[in-house]
């Protein structure tokens, strides 16, 4: 069997990754890790991690210091189905090469195979890519292999020195380079790999004598020449599939171009978007054929959105379902939330996490729910709050319908029948319960349970005393211009 053939088998004997990502990231300016800031709509170290988890590796070892919990959280909570994922710590940031250690550390002495290594900030890296390096340094024979790049202007990329013969003698970081080690166009991209005993040999063998004073991953290259072993550059064409993110002019350039990849593809399928300049899709989304999207749209998270639907502008969307056909007219915000087929939103609704819309509903504007499963043509068409509770089937919930959720300490569930009227400024004093084809006076304030069929109703009577008006106005005489006209 080839290299090729035992890859694709998923037979590599034993391969490891590892994703150094516990750095805060000086260049970022920011208090938060540099691999929690997004990148369309997704932490960056998701997407750098995305690949690695595809490659077969186990274990992948994510290598955490700088706020490691919200780190570690964010992964596992992305990636919770994925068995081969561990974590390293690495408490202080001493470089690249240290914090390596730290994962080879976690991973059993018992481990001989392969070790792949790459860096948190690198969002592009495919995973096809990191199977055709792998091939390639298995079959090479190397004790070391990198992939490099070459680029018109290198920046602060750590340059590859190649000896007279043309072999890769060493890599050094710019900010050690001579000037004529600076103008090396060759750059190491930070995708490397190797047997899991030459890394532990030889990762302890870095030291710190250089300008930053920290323990450099690239020092492995000059370790293995010293050696005499073989390292290899695999020197790659699309130097944009290996953008290092140091900066937040960075973070922009990169995520404009993941945009724009992401925005080609949806049309490509057969989405229209209406201004692409300014609908902004995460990676993971998935929209059907014949949808129309907007101006000012974010579509983020794992959301799915079916075919011919129509998102008219300004839309905020995270984790949500829609079914084919549906509608939002502009202004909607949504949150993992399920909707269904033929639904018309908005304009201006707040659909809230747990809402379930079973199909043919209606949600309009100034409507907020949370943890509410709506049954098949049920509309909710105004100012209405619609909180844990459970609305049947073609049930109709006036204008102003409160659900009265919340007593302070507690949240309680409310449960509306099928086919119920439900009248304007109603408030439903949860826990309560109204049964079927239940008809709700408007005004009403519902404090008990509710039988089928029923009629119900709260109302005072009214009172009116005739000549109030004018009696008022007298009395204010002298105060203001005319009474009433200010607010
Ligand atoms: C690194 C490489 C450089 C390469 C470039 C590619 C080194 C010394 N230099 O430089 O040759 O051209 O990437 O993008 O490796 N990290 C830790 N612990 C630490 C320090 C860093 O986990 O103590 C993590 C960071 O979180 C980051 C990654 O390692 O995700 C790379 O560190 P960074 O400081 O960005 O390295 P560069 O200076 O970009
Ligand atoms: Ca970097």
């Amino acid at each position: 069997m080839s290299t090729t053939e035992l890859l694709e088998a998923g037979q590599w004997t034993p391969l490891a990754a590892i994703a150094l990502a516990a750095g805060l990231g000086t260049r970022m300016r920011s208090a938060r890790a540099k691999v929690l800031h997004e990148l369309a709509g997704e932490p960056m170290i998701l997407h750098a991690l995305r690949p690695l988890l595809a490659s077969g590796a186990d274990p992948v070892i994510v290598v955490v210091g700088h706020q490691a919990e919200q780190v570690e959280a964010v992964v596992r909570g992305a990636f919770s189905h994925c068995g081969s994922l561990r974590f390293a710590r690495q408490a202080v940031q001493r470089g690249t090469g240290h914090a390596a250690r730290c994962a080879m550390e976690s991973l059993p002495p018992s481990f001989a195979g392969q070790v792949l290594i790459t860096y948190g900030d690198m969002p592009r890296l495919q995973a096809r890519t990191i199977g055709s390096f792998l091939r390639a340094h298995g079959e090479s024979g190397a004790a070391l292999s990198f992939i490099s790049v070459e680029l018109d202007d290198a920046g602060s990329y750590g340059r590859v020195v190649r000896d007279a013969a043309g072999n890769v003698a060493a890599i050094v970081e710019a900010r050690d380079a001579s000037p004529v080690q600076r103008a090396i166009r060759e750059i190491n991209t930070g995708v490397y790999a190797a047997s899991a005993d030459f890394l532990r040999s030889a990762l302890g063998a870095i030291r710190s004598d250089n300008a930053q004073g920290e323990y450099y991953l690239t020092d492995l290259v000059a370790i293995a020449r010293a050696r005499g072993l073989t390292v290899k550059a695999f020197v790659a064409r699309d130097f944009r599939e290996f953008a290092g993110i140091n900066s937040r002019e960075e973070l922009a350039a990169v995520n404009a171009e993941m945009r724009k990849l992401i925005n080609a593809r949806l049309m490509a399928a057969g989405v229209t978007l209406i201004d692409p300049d300014t609908a902004y899709i995460g990676e993971q989304v998935e929209i059907g054929m014949d949808t129309v999207i907007g101006p000012n749209v974010q579509i983020l998270g794992r959301s799915r959105i079916g075919s011919g639907v129509r998102i008219d502008g300004t839309a905020w969307l995270s984790d949500v379902v829609i079914g084919d056909r549906s509608h939002l007219k502009i202004g909607i915000r949504a949150e993992q939330c399920v909707i269904g087929e033929d639904c018309e939103l908005g304009p201006f609704a707040h659909l809230r996490e747990g809402t379930e819309l079973e199909g043919h509903n209606r949600i309009g504007n100034f409507v907020e729910t949370k943890k509410a499963q709506i049954g098949y043509g049920t509309k909710a068409s105004h100012l209405s709050y619609l909180g844990d509770a459970r609305v049947g089937r073609e049930t109709n919930v006036g204008c102003g319908v409160i659900t009265v959720n919340y007593d302070g300490y507690d949240k309680h569930r409310t449960e509306i029948g099928d086919r119920c009227m439900v009248g304007c400024d109603t408030q439903l004093i949860a826990p309560i319960k109204i049964g079927n084809d239940v008809y709700v006076a408007s005004g009403t304030t519902i404090l008990r349970d509710v039988e089928d069929g029923c009629l119900v109703m709260s109302h005072h009577p009214q009172r009116e005393k005739p000549g109030w008006t004018a009696d008022w106005h007298q009395r204010h005489r002298g105060k203001g211009e005319s009474g009433g006209s200010e607010s």
